[in-house]
């Protein structure tokens, strides 16, 4: 045999990656080799003992039994939870939990395939993840700044809707920014705490408790919130925290149960100024003028809300609610200067079991020129066809409980004036073009 020519087969073998090595074969993935890697960077932050999934995904034995569902919910978008449409709108967002569609075709050709285990010797070894009950921000930032608790509730094992509304010191002293904010149900209650929502009582001058601005909304499957850099939402010096806590029984007693709120500030290690700062608040936008609507039995209906400011702002985050017989939200832009009509945001396949805080990636966010509209869309469907919809046969109203219905959406907007938002304009501008030459192979 040529010298030259065995050099020249080792050199090709070396540059094969195993996978392609395996389909040049006419094979498949395996759980080793790829699929192990998958649900461990996707699925087993929730899928392990203790944790709020129904089932633990940490070993192949553990997962095999589960691969038909495992195929279905994944090629569906249903897991990892997280609805927000991939083909319109923004997509560029924080702790985005979906997939790539790569890795959802990886899955679904390892499940045809059989769902075979491979060569277990490719195993990766088993990935270290946060205690339930631990701060889930705590990987980013280390441990919070301030932690505040609710005063203690009894949650029953059984019964209806219930709702905790204490008001508590909070121990804040001095005015911060905040960085990052978390709401944590104790571990006890994370099945039953549906909502626990935070805001801050303030003093008036005349020396009167009043409700101030929201510190946290929260509802069950959201991670936190993030402030994006020269943004400002800031705790008042010396305020108390109010809370509204919506716990749905879920069989378990909980006595003395305690949600939490850890909120990280801004400093000097961020380069943070504040007199550099916007504000920035979250509130809760209505899409229905009062909030009062009505969804007859195997009916479907559309509410829509339009909101203005008379100076510029951006748009942080953006957190569709709705409950059982909602299915869908967007979110548009309408700039009548130039009578364009822009979306944004769509979460078209909405399920209630989950909320999120679609953060807008830093220079992602949209910029709405001063007396813009912003216009939310949601759509219900009451008929059987929803796979959610516990009786088709009921009118629906608006209200509290799960199984009533709400629409609106938390916006978090940072508050700019016409300097602000030229500069923030322009860095976009300047971006999109960066990239439009990046693409075109010039750098
Ligand atoms: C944020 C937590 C979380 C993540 C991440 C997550 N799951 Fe789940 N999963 C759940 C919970 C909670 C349920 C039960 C409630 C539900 O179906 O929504 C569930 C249910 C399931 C079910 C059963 C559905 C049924 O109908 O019984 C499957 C299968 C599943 N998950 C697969 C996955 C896979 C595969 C991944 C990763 C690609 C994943 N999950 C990621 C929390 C999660």
């Amino acid at each position: 045999m040529n010298k030259t020519k065995v050099l020249g087969l080792v050199f090709v073998l070396a540059l094969v990656p195993a996978g392609a090595f395996a389909q040049a074969q006419g094979d498949h993935p395996t759980y080793a080799n790829e699929v192990s890697r998958i649900i461990q960077d996707n699925c087993q932050i929730c899928h392990q003992p203790g944790q709020i999934g129904p089932m633990s995904f940490t070993s192949y034995e553990e997962v095999r039994p589960w691969a038909p569902l495992i195929q279905l919910k994944v090629r569906q978008r249903e897991m990892p939870p997280y609805q927000y449409d991939t083909d319109k709108g923004i997509q560029d967002l924080k702790d985005d939990w979906r997939m790539s569609q790569e890795d959802i075709d990886t899955i679904v050709a390892w499940v045809e395939a059989g769902s075979p285990l491979g060569n277990p010797e490719m195993l990766p070894p088993q990935k270290d993840f946060p205690e339930v009950g631990e701060w889930r921000l705590a990987s980013e930032y280390g441990a919070p700044d301030h932690i505040i608790k609710s005063s203690p509730w009894d949650v029953p094992a059984n019964g209806q809707d219930l709702w905790w509304e204490p008001e508590v010191d909070a121990g804040l002293t001095e005015s911060r920014c905040i960085k990052a904010v978390e709401t944590l149900p104790s571990s006890a209650a994370h099945g039953s705490t549906h909502h626990a929502n935070s805001h801050f009582v303030v003093q008036n001058d005349e020396g009167e408790w009043v409700r101030g601005d929201r510190l946290s909304e929260f509802a069950f499957g959201k991670l936190g919130e993030k402030v994006p850099e020269g943004a400002c939402r800031k705790v008042p010096a010396n305020s108390k925290v109010g809370w509204s806590i919506h716990y749905y029984p879920d069989g378990n007693a909980v006595p003395n149960d305690q949600v939490s709120v850890g909120i990280w500030y801004f400093d000097e290690e961020d380069e943070f100024v504040e007199e550099d700062s916007f504000d920035q608040d979250l509130r809760a936008y209505n899409l229905s003028g009062g909030g009062d609507f009505l969804i007859e039995p195997h009916g479907k209906l559309m509410t829509q809300g339009f909101h203005s400011f008379d100076h510029p702002v951006r748009l942080d985050s953006w957190q569709p609610h709705l409950h059982l017989r909602g299915v869908a939200m967007s979110m548009e832009i309408f700039d009548p200067t130039t009578g364009q009509r822009e979306l944004v945001s769509m979460a078209s396949d909405w399920n209630a079991g989950w909320n999120h805080s679609h953060t807008y990636e830093d220079g992602f966010q949209p910029l709405v020129p001063a007396n813009s509209t912003i216009i939310l869309t949601a759509w219900y469907d009451n008929t059987a066809d929803n796979p959610h919809n516990p009786d088709p046969d009921q009118w629906v109203g608006a209200g509290q409980r799960t199984t009533d219905e709400m629409s609106h959406a938390w916006i978090a907007v940072t508050h700019l004036d016409d300097e602000g938002y030229e500069k923030l304009l322009a860095e976009q501008k300047e971006r999109a073009q960066r990239n439009v030459a990046g693409r075109g192979g010039d750098e």
